[in-house]
Protein backbone atom coordinates (compact mmCIF):
# COMPACT_ATOMS: atom_id res chain seq x y z
CA UNK A 1 0.00 0.00 0.00
CA UNK A 2 2.22 2.72 -0.96
CA UNK A 3 1.35 5.94 -0.60
CA UNK A 4 3.29 9.25 -1.02
CA UNK A 5 4.45 10.91 2.42
CA UNK A 6 3.50 14.78 2.88
CA UNK A 7 5.79 17.21 2.08
CA UNK A 8 8.56 17.69 5.53
CA UNK A 9 7.17 21.95 5.21
CA UNK A 10 3.66 20.43 5.96
CA UNK A 11 4.13 18.29 8.77
CA UNK A 12 7.36 20.50 10.74
CA UNK A 13 6.06 21.03 14.48
CA UNK A 14 6.28 24.58 15.36
CA UNK A 15 8.59 25.70 17.67
CA UNK A 16 7.92 24.22 21.36
CA UNK A 17 6.35 27.23 23.64
CA UNK A 18 8.06 27.87 27.19
CA UNK A 19 6.41 25.45 30.05
CA UNK A 20 2.16 26.06 30.11
CA UNK A 21 -0.66 24.84 32.11
CA UNK A 22 -1.00 21.86 29.66
CA UNK A 23 2.62 20.48 30.56
CA UNK A 24 0.89 17.36 31.64
CA UNK A 25 -0.04 16.19 28.57
CA UNK A 26 1.78 17.72 26.12
CA UNK A 27 5.39 17.21 26.36
CA UNK A 28 7.77 20.00 25.31
CA UNK A 29 10.63 18.51 25.81
CA UNK A 30 13.03 18.66 22.22
CA UNK A 31 13.63 14.47 21.31
CA UNK A 32 16.67 13.68 23.55
CA UNK A 33 18.81 12.13 20.54
CA UNK A 34 18.37 14.66 18.13
CA UNK A 35 21.68 14.42 17.16
CA UNK A 36 23.25 11.88 15.52
CA UNK A 37 21.04 9.57 13.47
CA UNK A 38 20.03 6.18 15.10
CA UNK A 39 22.21 3.42 13.11
CA UNK A 40 19.76 0.62 11.80
CA UNK A 41 20.26 -2.61 11.01
CA UNK A 42 17.65 -4.01 8.58
CA UNK A 43 17.34 -7.69 8.56
CA UNK A 44 15.12 -8.96 5.75
CA UNK A 45 15.75 -5.70 3.98
CA UNK A 46 14.36 -6.78 0.45
CA UNK A 47 10.93 -7.98 1.58
CA UNK A 48 8.17 -5.56 1.78
CA UNK A 49 8.88 -4.31 5.28
CA UNK A 50 12.67 -3.75 4.56
CA UNK A 51 12.39 -2.17 1.18
CA UNK A 52 9.75 0.53 3.05
CA UNK A 53 12.09 0.71 6.02
CA UNK A 54 14.55 1.79 3.56
CA UNK A 55 12.42 4.63 2.10
CA UNK A 56 11.55 5.88 5.25
CA UNK A 57 15.17 5.76 6.05
CA UNK A 58 15.55 7.99 2.70
CA UNK A 59 13.16 10.32 3.34
CA UNK A 60 14.46 11.17 6.91
CA UNK A 61 18.58 10.88 6.50
CA UNK A 62 18.67 13.41 9.50
CA UNK A 63 16.82 9.93 11.80
CA UNK A 64 18.44 7.59 9.92
CA UNK A 65 21.19 5.69 9.27
CA UNK A 66 21.10 2.08 7.70
CA UNK A 67 24.27 0.31 8.84
CA UNK A 68 23.74 -3.33 8.09
CA UNK A 69 21.75 -5.31 6.03
CA UNK A 70 20.32 -8.88 5.80
CA UNK A 71 18.46 -10.95 3.46
CA UNK A 72 17.52 -14.41 2.57
CA UNK A 73 19.53 -14.58 -1.05
CA UNK A 74 16.21 -15.09 -3.12
CA UNK A 75 16.84 -11.59 -4.57
CA UNK A 76 20.73 -10.95 -4.79
CA UNK A 77 21.19 -8.38 -7.15
CA UNK A 78 18.57 -6.06 -5.02
CA UNK A 79 20.25 -7.23 -1.45
CA UNK A 80 23.90 -5.74 -3.23
CA UNK A 81 21.94 -2.44 -4.70
CA UNK A 82 20.71 -1.60 -1.70
CA UNK A 83 24.21 -2.41 -0.08
CA UNK A 84 25.59 -0.16 -2.05
CA UNK A 85 22.68 2.58 -1.83
CA UNK A 86 23.00 2.51 2.02
CA UNK A 87 26.89 1.84 1.84
CA UNK A 88 26.15 -0.63 4.77
CA UNK A 89 29.31 -1.29 7.09
CA UNK A 90 28.07 -4.79 7.08
CA UNK A 91 26.03 -7.14 4.66
CA UNK A 92 24.67 -10.67 5.56
CA UNK A 93 23.03 -12.96 3.34
CA UNK A 94 21.48 -16.95 4.24
CA UNK A 95 21.88 -18.64 0.45
CA UNK A 96 25.10 -17.93 -0.89
CA UNK A 97 28.21 -18.04 -1.09
CA UNK A 98 31.30 -15.40 -0.33
CA UNK A 99 32.01 -14.56 -3.67
CA UNK A 100 29.44 -14.96 -4.78
CA UNK A 101 28.06 -12.19 -2.20
CA UNK A 102 31.09 -10.09 -2.90
CA UNK A 103 30.64 -10.57 -7.11
CA UNK A 104 27.22 -9.33 -6.63
CA UNK A 105 27.69 -6.28 -4.47
CA UNK A 106 31.22 -5.35 -6.56
CA UNK A 107 28.59 -5.43 -9.72
CA UNK A 108 26.10 -3.37 -8.16
CA UNK A 109 29.06 -0.73 -6.94
CA UNK A 110 30.77 -0.62 -10.61
CA UNK A 111 27.50 0.31 -11.79
CA UNK A 112 26.11 2.91 -9.53
CA UNK A 113 29.95 4.37 -10.05
CA UNK A 114 31.01 3.71 -6.40
CA UNK A 115 34.68 2.94 -5.64
CA UNK A 116 36.26 1.57 -2.37
CA UNK A 117 32.98 0.26 -0.77
CA UNK A 118 34.11 -2.97 0.79
CA UNK A 119 31.58 -4.06 3.69
CA UNK A 120 32.19 -7.01 6.15
CA UNK A 121 30.35 -9.91 5.07
CA UNK A 122 28.39 -12.50 6.18
CA UNK A 123 26.91 -15.91 4.99
CA UNK A 124 25.15 -18.72 5.54
CA UNK A 125 22.16 -19.76 7.91
CA UNK A 126 23.85 -17.48 10.87
CA UNK A 127 24.64 -14.70 8.61
CA UNK A 128 21.27 -12.45 9.83
CA UNK A 129 22.06 -13.47 13.80
CA UNK A 130 25.89 -12.40 13.16
CA UNK A 131 24.41 -8.75 11.52
CA UNK A 132 21.90 -8.78 14.21
CA UNK A 133 24.29 -8.50 16.81
CA UNK A 134 26.38 -5.55 14.53
CA UNK A 135 28.20 -3.64 17.32
CA UNK A 136 28.07 -0.02 15.58
CA UNK A 137 24.47 -0.25 16.26
CA UNK A 138 21.36 1.51 17.78
CA UNK A 139 17.92 -0.16 16.32
CA UNK A 140 17.91 -3.50 14.75
CA UNK A 141 14.74 -3.78 12.38
CA UNK A 142 13.37 -7.39 12.42
CA UNK A 143 11.66 -7.80 9.22
CA UNK A 144 12.42 -11.57 8.34
CA UNK A 145 9.35 -13.66 7.28
CA UNK A 146 9.30 -16.92 9.70
CA UNK A 147 10.33 -18.30 12.66
CA UNK A 148 13.95 -18.49 11.26
CA UNK A 149 13.74 -14.90 12.53
CA UNK A 150 14.19 -16.06 16.14
CA UNK A 151 17.88 -16.63 16.57
CA UNK A 152 18.67 -12.73 14.90
CA UNK A 153 15.71 -11.96 17.38
CA UNK A 154 17.77 -12.95 20.46
CA UNK A 155 20.85 -11.99 19.31
CA UNK A 156 19.72 -8.35 18.56
CA UNK A 157 18.36 -8.71 22.49
CA UNK A 158 21.75 -9.76 23.85
CA UNK A 159 23.63 -7.24 21.75
CA UNK A 160 21.56 -4.66 23.81
CA UNK A 161 20.17 -3.11 20.68
CA UNK A 162 16.35 -1.60 20.44
CA UNK A 163 14.40 -4.15 18.58
CA UNK A 164 12.19 -2.93 16.39
CA UNK A 165 9.78 -6.10 15.42
CA UNK A 166 8.03 -6.71 12.41
CA UNK A 167 8.97 -10.22 12.52
CA UNK A 168 6.19 -11.65 14.73
CA UNK A 169 6.84 -15.19 14.74
CA UNK A 170 9.87 -14.75 16.97
CA UNK A 171 7.97 -13.40 19.39
CA UNK A 172 5.08 -15.66 19.28
CA UNK A 173 7.31 -18.74 19.02
CA UNK A 174 10.09 -17.72 20.80
CA UNK A 175 7.36 -16.59 23.90
CA UNK A 176 8.67 -16.31 27.40
CA UNK A 177 12.33 -17.40 26.36
CA UNK A 178 12.17 -13.65 23.87
CA UNK A 179 10.54 -11.68 26.89
CA UNK A 180 12.97 -13.03 29.15
CA UNK A 181 16.25 -11.55 26.98
CA UNK A 182 14.43 -8.40 26.82
CA UNK A 183 15.76 -5.32 29.29
CA UNK A 184 12.60 -3.26 29.74
CA UNK A 185 11.55 -1.22 26.93
CA UNK A 186 13.82 -3.01 24.51
CA UNK A 187 11.15 -4.88 22.36
CA UNK A 188 9.43 -2.00 20.44
CA UNK A 189 6.36 -3.25 17.57
CA UNK A 190 6.10 -2.79 14.19
CA UNK A 191 3.00 -4.87 12.80
CA UNK A 192 0.62 -1.83 12.45
CA UNK A 193 -2.00 -2.92 15.29
CA UNK A 194 0.21 -3.29 17.81
CA UNK A 195 2.46 -0.02 16.81
CA UNK A 196 -1.79 1.32 17.60
CA UNK A 197 -1.60 -0.52 20.68
CA UNK A 198 1.74 0.66 21.86
CA UNK A 199 0.24 4.56 20.75
CA UNK A 200 -3.00 4.40 22.76
CA UNK A 201 -1.80 2.57 25.73
CA UNK A 202 0.88 5.75 26.29
CA UNK A 203 -2.69 7.24 27.63
CA UNK A 204 -3.23 5.29 30.61
CA UNK A 205 -1.78 3.20 33.10
CA UNK A 206 -2.00 -0.85 32.99
CA UNK A 207 -4.32 -1.28 35.96
CA UNK A 208 -6.77 1.36 33.64
CA UNK A 209 -6.65 -1.19 30.43
CA UNK A 210 -9.69 -3.25 29.86
CA UNK A 211 -9.61 -4.57 26.92
CA UNK A 212 -7.17 -4.57 24.03
CA UNK A 213 -9.03 -4.86 20.51
CA UNK A 214 -7.03 -6.13 17.21
CA UNK A 215 -8.76 -4.90 14.04
CA UNK A 216 -8.48 -7.26 11.20
CA UNK A 217 -9.52 -6.17 7.71
CA UNK A 218 -11.13 -9.79 7.26
CA UNK A 219 -8.83 -10.72 4.16
CA UNK A 220 -10.01 -11.08 0.63
CA UNK A 221 -12.49 -13.61 2.34
CA UNK A 222 -14.74 -11.49 4.41
CA UNK A 223 -18.22 -13.06 4.88
CA UNK A 224 -17.90 -16.37 2.80
CA UNK A 225 -18.66 -19.61 4.67
CA UNK A 226 -16.59 -22.47 5.35
CA UNK A 227 -18.09 -24.71 3.13
CA UNK A 228 -17.08 -21.68 0.68
CA UNK A 229 -13.49 -21.93 1.30
CA UNK A 230 -12.84 -25.09 0.47
CA UNK A 231 -12.20 -24.69 -2.73
CA UNK A 232 -10.58 -21.02 -3.14
CA UNK A 233 -7.02 -21.04 -4.96
CA UNK A 234 -3.81 -19.67 -3.94
CA UNK A 235 -4.13 -16.71 -6.43
CA UNK A 236 -7.39 -15.66 -4.33
CA UNK A 237 -5.70 -15.91 -1.55
CA UNK A 238 -3.18 -13.81 -2.38
CA UNK A 239 -5.56 -10.67 -3.51
CA UNK A 240 -5.57 -9.04 -0.25
CA UNK A 241 -8.06 -5.84 -0.75
CA UNK A 242 -5.97 -3.46 1.32
CA UNK A 243 -2.78 -4.14 2.07
CA UNK A 244 0.53 -5.15 0.38
CA UNK A 245 2.80 -7.67 1.54
CA UNK A 246 4.82 -10.86 1.59
CA UNK A 247 3.37 -14.50 0.25
CA UNK A 248 3.39 -15.95 3.41
CA UNK A 249 1.61 -12.76 5.74
CA UNK A 250 -1.07 -12.18 3.03
CA UNK A 251 -1.94 -15.70 2.96
CA UNK A 252 -1.83 -15.92 6.75
CA UNK A 253 -4.32 -12.47 6.60
CA UNK A 254 -6.50 -14.66 4.14
CA UNK A 255 -6.67 -17.58 7.00
CA UNK A 256 -6.61 -15.21 9.77
CA UNK A 257 -3.72 -16.95 11.02
CA UNK A 258 -2.29 -13.78 10.99
CA UNK A 259 -4.65 -12.08 13.56
CA UNK A 260 -4.78 -15.17 15.63
CA UNK A 261 -0.72 -14.50 15.72
CA UNK A 262 -1.53 -10.77 16.20
CA UNK A 263 -3.67 -11.54 19.30
CA UNK A 264 -0.72 -14.08 21.10
CA UNK A 265 1.82 -11.00 19.89
CA UNK A 266 -0.31 -8.25 21.49
CA UNK A 267 -0.45 -10.56 24.99
CA UNK A 268 3.45 -10.70 24.81
CA UNK A 269 4.20 -7.47 24.25
CA UNK A 270 1.67 -5.69 26.61
CA UNK A 271 1.20 -8.68 29.32
CA UNK A 272 -2.67 -8.41 29.16
CA UNK A 273 -4.57 -12.06 29.61
CA UNK A 274 -5.97 -13.30 26.53
CA UNK A 275 -9.31 -13.41 27.62
CA UNK A 276 -8.94 -9.67 27.26
CA UNK A 277 -7.99 -9.67 23.92
CA UNK A 278 -10.79 -9.81 21.38
CA UNK A 279 -10.79 -9.46 17.29
CA UNK A 280 -12.81 -7.46 15.22
CA UNK A 281 -13.61 -6.97 11.53
CA UNK A 282 -12.65 -3.19 9.77
CA UNK A 283 -12.71 -4.33 6.16
CA UNK A 284 -11.32 -0.54 5.56
CA UNK A 285 -8.22 -0.92 7.50
CA UNK A 286 -8.15 2.63 8.56
CA UNK A 287 -8.23 1.52 12.38
CA UNK A 288 -5.44 -0.32 13.33
CA UNK A 289 -6.28 -1.32 16.56
CA UNK A 290 -7.97 -0.33 19.75
CA UNK A 291 -7.14 -0.09 23.60
CA UNK A 292 -10.47 0.02 26.04
CA UNK A 293 -10.02 1.45 29.40
CA UNK A 294 -11.71 0.70 32.76
CA UNK A 295 -13.80 3.88 32.44
CA UNK A 296 -15.58 3.14 28.99
CA UNK A 297 -13.29 5.51 27.25
CA UNK A 298 -12.08 3.75 24.01
CA UNK A 299 -8.82 5.05 22.15
CA UNK A 300 -8.25 3.98 18.40
CA UNK A 301 -5.54 5.10 16.06
CA UNK A 302 -6.23 5.79 12.35
CA UNK A 303 -4.32 6.28 9.79
CA UNK A 304 -4.45 5.03 6.06
CA UNK A 305 -2.66 1.79 5.32
CA UNK A 306 0.70 2.22 4.90
CA UNK A 307 3.34 0.92 6.90
CA UNK A 308 5.48 3.31 6.27
CA UNK A 309 4.26 5.15 9.69
CA UNK A 310 4.33 2.02 11.59
CA UNK A 311 7.79 1.12 10.82
CA UNK A 312 9.26 4.87 11.20
CA UNK A 313 8.02 4.84 14.50
CA UNK A 314 9.21 1.61 15.41
CA UNK A 315 12.95 2.90 14.05
CA UNK A 316 12.56 6.05 15.89
CA UNK A 317 10.50 5.18 19.07
CA UNK A 318 9.24 6.75 20.98
CA UNK A 319 9.71 9.80 18.74
CA UNK A 320 7.33 9.95 15.11
CA UNK A 321 8.84 10.98 11.86
CA UNK A 322 7.58 13.89 10.40
CA UNK A 323 6.32 12.85 7.21
CA UNK A 324 6.33 9.05 7.42
CA UNK A 325 3.16 8.58 5.73
CA UNK A 326 -0.08 10.41 4.73
CA UNK A 327 -3.08 10.89 7.19
CA UNK A 328 -6.53 10.37 6.71
CA UNK A 329 -8.24 13.19 4.79
CA UNK A 330 -10.80 14.54 7.52
CA UNK A 331 -12.45 16.82 4.24
CA UNK A 332 -13.61 13.79 2.68
CA UNK A 333 -16.80 11.81 3.40
CA UNK A 334 -15.81 8.48 4.73
CA UNK A 335 -17.65 4.86 6.21
CA UNK A 336 -15.39 2.45 8.92
CA UNK A 337 -17.44 -0.07 9.99
CA UNK A 338 -16.63 -2.67 12.32
CA UNK A 339 -18.20 -6.50 12.25
CA UNK A 340 -17.49 -9.40 14.60
CA UNK A 341 -15.23 -12.45 13.31
CA UNK A 342 -16.94 -15.55 11.72
CA UNK A 343 -15.03 -17.97 14.26
CA UNK A 344 -16.98 -20.75 12.36
CA UNK A 345 -15.36 -19.34 8.81
CA UNK A 346 -12.05 -18.67 10.41
CA UNK A 347 -11.36 -20.34 13.59
CA UNK A 348 -7.56 -19.92 13.40
CA UNK A 349 -8.04 -17.43 16.37
CA UNK A 350 -9.55 -19.85 18.92
CA UNK A 351 -7.02 -22.21 17.90
CA UNK A 352 -4.18 -20.01 18.87
CA UNK A 353 -6.10 -18.98 22.12
CA UNK A 354 -5.95 -22.50 23.25
CA UNK A 355 -2.41 -23.39 22.27
CA UNK A 356 -1.02 -20.24 24.00
CA UNK A 357 -2.90 -20.78 26.94
CA UNK A 358 -1.62 -24.39 27.54
CA UNK A 359 2.04 -22.44 27.14
CA UNK A 360 5.25 -24.42 26.47
CA UNK A 361 6.38 -24.72 23.03
CA UNK A 362 2.46 -24.73 21.68
CA UNK A 363 2.75 -21.76 19.86
CA UNK A 364 6.06 -22.71 18.25
CA UNK A 365 4.33 -25.72 16.71
CA UNK A 366 1.03 -23.60 15.50
CA UNK A 367 3.93 -21.36 13.50
CA UNK A 368 5.75 -24.39 11.91
CA UNK A 369 2.74 -26.40 10.96
CA UNK A 370 1.26 -23.45 9.97
CA UNK A 371 4.20 -22.09 7.40
CA UNK A 372 4.47 -25.90 6.42
CA UNK A 373 0.95 -25.98 5.49
CA UNK A 374 1.01 -22.35 3.51
CA UNK A 375 3.80 -23.64 1.64
CA UNK A 376 1.98 -26.75 0.73
CA UNK A 377 -1.67 -24.84 -0.15
CA UNK A 378 0.61 -22.50 -2.69
CA UNK A 379 2.38 -26.21 -4.15
CA UNK A 380 -1.04 -27.52 -4.50
CA UNK A 381 -0.99 -30.43 -2.41
CA UNK A 382 -3.98 -29.04 -0.16
CA UNK A 383 -6.89 -26.95 0.25
CA UNK A 384 -7.30 -23.77 1.99
CA UNK A 385 -9.49 -24.96 4.50
CA UNK A 386 -6.64 -27.53 5.17
CA UNK A 387 -4.02 -25.41 6.03
CA UNK A 388 -5.64 -24.72 10.36
CA UNK A 389 -7.55 -28.27 9.84
CA UNK A 390 -3.03 -29.10 9.90
CA UNK A 391 -2.55 -26.93 12.67
CA UNK A 392 -4.61 -28.44 14.39
CA UNK A 393 -4.06 -31.75 13.75
CA UNK A 394 -0.60 -31.21 14.31
CA UNK A 395 -1.14 -29.20 17.86
CA UNK A 396 -3.25 -32.11 18.98
CA UNK A 397 -0.55 -34.93 17.90
CA UNK A 398 2.34 -32.73 19.37
CA UNK A 399 4.62 -34.59 22.59
CA UNK A 400 4.97 -32.75 25.95
CA UNK A 401 7.81 -30.87 25.25
CA UNK A 402 9.53 -30.41 28.83
CA UNK A 403 10.91 -26.86 30.22
CA UNK A 404 11.39 -24.10 27.76
CA UNK A 405 14.63 -23.83 26.36
CA UNK A 406 15.74 -22.80 22.88
CA UNK A 407 17.03 -26.04 22.07
CA UNK A 408 13.17 -27.60 23.11
CA UNK A 409 11.77 -24.97 20.80
CA UNK A 410 13.90 -25.85 17.76
CA UNK A 411 12.66 -29.76 18.36
CA UNK A 412 8.62 -28.75 18.73
CA UNK A 413 9.78 -26.86 15.35
CA UNK A 414 11.53 -29.51 13.71
CA UNK A 415 8.72 -32.32 15.02
CA UNK A 416 6.12 -30.11 13.73
CA UNK A 417 7.46 -29.06 10.35
CA UNK A 418 7.69 -32.74 10.13
CA UNK A 419 3.91 -33.87 11.21
CA UNK A 420 2.45 -31.24 8.86
CA UNK A 421 4.23 -32.38 5.68
CA UNK A 422 3.98 -35.76 6.52
CA UNK A 423 -0.15 -34.84 6.76
CA UNK A 424 0.43 -32.13 3.75
CA UNK A 425 1.50 -34.96 1.67
CA UNK A 426 5.19 -33.61 1.08
N1 LIG B 1 4.63 -6.71 4.80
C1 LIG B 1 3.88 -6.11 5.70
O1 LIG B 1 3.18 -5.14 5.41
C2 LIG B 1 3.87 -6.61 7.11
C3 LIG B 1 3.01 -6.02 8.04
C4 LIG B 1 3.06 -6.42 9.36
C5 LIG B 1 3.95 -7.40 9.76
N2 LIG B 1 4.75 -7.99 8.83
C6 LIG B 1 5.67 -9.03 9.28
O2 LIG B 1 6.98 -8.66 8.86
C7 LIG B 1 7.74 -9.81 8.52
C8 LIG B 1 8.24 -9.66 7.08
O3 LIG B 1 7.13 -9.63 6.23
P1 LIG B 1 7.28 -9.22 4.70
O4 LIG B 1 5.91 -9.09 4.18
O5 LIG B 1 8.22 -8.07 4.57
O6 LIG B 1 7.94 -10.55 4.09
P2 LIG B 1 8.67 -10.74 2.68
O7 LIG B 1 8.28 -9.67 1.74
O8 LIG B 1 8.44 -12.15 2.31
O9 LIG B 1 10.22 -10.53 3.05
C9 LIG B 1 10.92 -11.40 3.88
C10 LIG B 1 12.37 -10.99 3.98
O10 LIG B 1 13.05 -11.95 4.82
C11 LIG B 1 14.24 -12.31 4.15
N3 LIG B 1 14.72 -13.60 4.62
C12 LIG B 1 14.20 -14.82 4.42
N4 LIG B 1 14.98 -15.77 4.98
C13 LIG B 1 16.02 -15.10 5.55
C14 LIG B 1 17.16 -15.51 6.27
N5 LIG B 1 17.41 -16.78 6.54
N6 LIG B 1 18.03 -14.55 6.69
C15 LIG B 1 17.80 -13.25 6.43
N7 LIG B 1 16.72 -12.81 5.74
C16 LIG B 1 15.85 -13.73 5.31
C17 LIG B 1 13.87 -12.30 2.67
O11 LIG B 1 15.02 -12.28 1.88
P3 LIG B 1 15.01 -12.79 0.31
O12 LIG B 1 13.68 -12.47 -0.25
O13 LIG B 1 16.12 -12.02 -0.26
O14 LIG B 1 15.26 -14.24 0.33
C18 LIG B 1 13.10 -10.99 2.64
O15 LIG B 1 14.00 -9.92 2.63
C19 LIG B 1 6.81 -11.00 8.74
O16 LIG B 1 7.01 -11.52 10.01
C20 LIG B 1 5.42 -10.39 8.65
O17 LIG B 1 4.46 -11.11 9.39
C21 LIG B 1 4.73 -7.61 7.54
Amino acid sequence: MQQTPSTASSTTSSPAPASTAYDYVLDHRPAPDGGAPRRVVLLGSTGSIGTQAIDVADGAPERFRIVALAAGGSNLDLLARQAVHTRAEAVGCAAVDLPTLRRHIGEAAAAAGVTGYDPDLFVGGSAATAVAAWPAADVVLNGITGSIGLEPTLAALAAGHLLALANKESLIVGGELVKRAAAPGQLVPVDSEHSALAQALRSGTYAEVDRLVVTASGGPFRGLKRSDLAHVTPEQALAHPTWKMGRMVTTNSATMVNKALEVIEAHLLFDIPLERIDVVVHPQSIVHSMVQFVDGSTLAQASPPDMRLPIALGMGWPHRVPGAATPCDWTKAAQWTFEPLDEEAFPAVALAKRAAAAGGTGMAVYNAANEEAVDAFHDGLIGFTDIVDTIAAVLEESPDSGPLTLESLLAAETWARGAARARCGR
